[in-house]
């Protein structure tokens, strides 16, 4: 049907005859000429109608935007002042001798158009296979496949052996909600949609298969944000007697060739690291965006013995924080501004934001609602150590720890995009040293999943002090999104019953659940250790998308529904019956609950 892509015929062409199949893109009326724009996946055409030619002039009057096209002329330069440089194609048109029609199209809800910021992003989602014609998607998808293609290549080249791992299967503890499918062969039961295929890749490692990958989708129902999706996929690798030095090697290695491969970009050798501690104290984040060059300064020792009870309380409480942000120019914020970042950062639990604006050198330069509670020394000190010069603002945070950390740490970030302090480039960390649990409800959780190595050797060593425990787990950070995460695993099954245990997981209870992995360990469980890479965060970042919904061809919506096959939806009846299943509606007391 074709001898070219639309985009391919370029100046190296003219004289040829050529065969084109596309979209009509425009179509343009020059007394008596027609000028067709054809678009394909490659790029556009110009193709020029004549009247002598009656019969493809005559089709061609009647062709509209995206009508399906085929087209048969000779490559010939465009006239002198109709030159597109910015085109690959913008040397030549094709004077077209036959024109055939191959398909119609009703006027389409919103025009094919890089530029359409009126169209809303549901209406997009249910005609995705219109929004893909856009030259700016369809470049992502190409990305994106060119990085899974380079992926593949080099985890090849390294012996990894890329094995395909069941989507129906038992709930993973990776910290999600799980999607669920109920069995019709054991009624009553249900397999869970892999949160990520750790405990296979693990139990891959036990069979020997000793490096192993696979692209490969995970689900995890939780809330949605602009980098999280439902169904997405991972780039997850496994190795076995490798060293965490070695697989953070072997890893960022990949990256910094990716990176220079596909965008002639060169990441440092080796990526900077940085400890879950010293992220958290100087960013106020595990992932920190280290492109804003701000960072949180700890005051607490200075104000240990302040009258200002918000300030001491904290600094004296050992699992308190006083810190300040400092922000060159910020003297100029106004109240409302202020008043904005304070609304801001109370979601993270934040109950004020003080702050000292330096208008001018001097104590009667200072500016603040907390400068009466605060002696001179204080003052002094917290100036010299925030280094903070006239025209600067410093804000505060005083409270548990965590709330500090998290209320700066966000922050830092608002203030940074607002104020245009984000510098251009890419900035890669290792996070390294996390925390072997986090404190949820009352009980202690993993703080990556619970077949993560601790740093302690022993169990007793891990028993001793589980709060404080460090986990031999790391985070790889770009730009501060968290594009991998991974960790050596626990191989022996007393660590990982202990590990439950901590976890609150008895042993029975971990032989229900785990018992498969316990078993495996103790038959012959090498070391081993991997991660996995959130590809899509990865394409995003790459492609300069804003959300992972851009990268991903057919993505769900912050409902986790998708608009154009109109999922989830209801089943019939009998499908319902044979799954042994009645649906409950609930509605707004349990009073009116009513069975379908
Ligand atoms: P983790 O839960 O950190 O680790 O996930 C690995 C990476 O996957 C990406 N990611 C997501 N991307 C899009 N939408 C989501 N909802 C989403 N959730 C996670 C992130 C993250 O860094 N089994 C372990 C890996 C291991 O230990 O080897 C795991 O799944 O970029
Ligand atoms: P107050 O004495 O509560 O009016 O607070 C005085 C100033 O301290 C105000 O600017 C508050 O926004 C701020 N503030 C109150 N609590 C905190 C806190 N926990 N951390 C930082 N600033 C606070």
């Amino acid at each position: 049907m074709r001898s070219h892509y639309c985009g391919q015929v370029t100046a190296e062409l003219l004289g040829k005859e050529v065969k084109l199949a596309g979209w009509v893109h425009r179509r343009r009326d020059h007394g008596g000429v027609i000028f067709i724009d054809l678009r394909d996946r490659e790029g556009i055409v110009q193709a020029v109608i004549a009247p002598e030619q009656k019969e493809a002039f005559e089709k061609a009057n009647s062709v509209r935007n995206e009508f399906v096209l085929q087209i048969e002329g000779k490559v010939r330069k465009r006239p002198e002042g109709t030159i597109n440089k910015n085109l690959r194609t913008g040397e030549i048109e094709v004077a077209v001798e036959k024109l055939t029609i191959l398909n119609r199209s009703e006027p389409l809800p919103f025009p094919i158009d890089d530029e359409y910021h009126d169209v809303g992003e549901e209406t997009r989602l249910k005609y995705r296979y219109l929004d893909i014609r856009r030259p700016e998607m369809l470049e992502r998808l190409k990305f994106r496949a060119k990085i899974a293609t380079f992926l593949r290549r080099y985890l090849d080249e390294h012996g990894f052996i890329d094995v395909e791992t069941p989507v129906l299967t038992r709930a993973t503890p990776e910290g999600a909600r799980d999607y669920l499918v109920p069995s019709r062969t054991k009624p009553g039961n249900f397999f869970a949609l892999p949160q990520s295929p750790q405990q296979f890749k693990q139990l891959l490692m036990m069979s020997g298969i000793d490096r192993y990958y696979q692209i490969v989708r995970c689900f995890r129902d939780e809330d949605l944000r602009a980098d999280r999706q439902p169904e997405f996929t991972q780039l997850d690798i496994e190795t076995s007697f490798l060293t965490e030095q070695e697989i953070q090697a072997l890893m960022e290695e990949m990256i910094r060739r990716m990176f220079k491969d596909l965008m002639k970009v060169d990441l440092p050798n080796p990526f900077p690291r940085l400890s879950y501690a010293d992220a958290m104290r100087r960013f106020g984040s595990d992932k920190p965006d280290l492109r804003i060059p701000l960072e949180l300064v700890d005051i607490a020792d200075l104000l240990s013995d302040v009258e200002f009870k918000v300030f001491a309380e904290p600094a004296k409480d050992p699992h308190g924080r006083v810190a300040a942000l400092c922000v060159p120019g910020g003297a100029t914020m106004t109240r409302k501004e202020i008043d904005d970042y304070t609304q801001y950062i109370s979601v993270f639990g934040a109950r004020g934001l003080a702050y000292i604006k330096i208008n001018a050198e001097g104590k009667e330069g200072l500016q603040s609602p907390i400068l009466k509670f605060l002696p001179d020394a204080a003052i002094n000190g917290i100036i010299e150590r925030t280094k903070a010069k006239v025209g600067d603002i410093i804000f505060f945070g005083a409270d548990k720890a965590n709330v500090v950390s998290e209320s700066l740490g966000a922050l830092r970030l608002k203030v940074g995009q607002d104020r245009g302090l984000v510098q251009e480039g890419w900035k890669i960390a290792w996070v390294v040293d996390f925390p072997m649990f986090e404190k949820g409800e009352g009980r202690l959780s993993a703080c990556h999943h619970p077949f993560t190595a601790p740093k302690a050797e022993t169990v007793e060593e891990l028993l001793r002090d589980p709060h404080n425990a460090l986990a031999r787990a790391y985070d790889m950070v770009l730009n501060g999104s968290e594009i991998g995460g991974g960790s050596v695993r626990i191989n022996s099954s007393d660590m990982q019953k202990a590990v439950f245990n901590i976890l609150n997981i008895d042993d029975a209870k971990a032989e229900e659940k785990f018992g498969h992995l316990l078993t495996a360990m103790r038959l012959g469980c090498p070391p081993h250790g991997g991660i996995a890479f959130g590809l899509d965060r990865l394409v995003m970042l790459m492609t300069g998308a804003s959300s992972i919904r851009d990268v991903i061809a057919f993505p769900k919506t912050q409902t986790a529904s998708c608009p154009l096959m109109d999922a989830p939806s209801t089943v019939e009846p009998e499908q319902l019956i044979e799954l042994g299943i009645r649906v409950v509606v609930k509605q707004q007391s349990d009073k009116e609950q009513k069975a379908i």
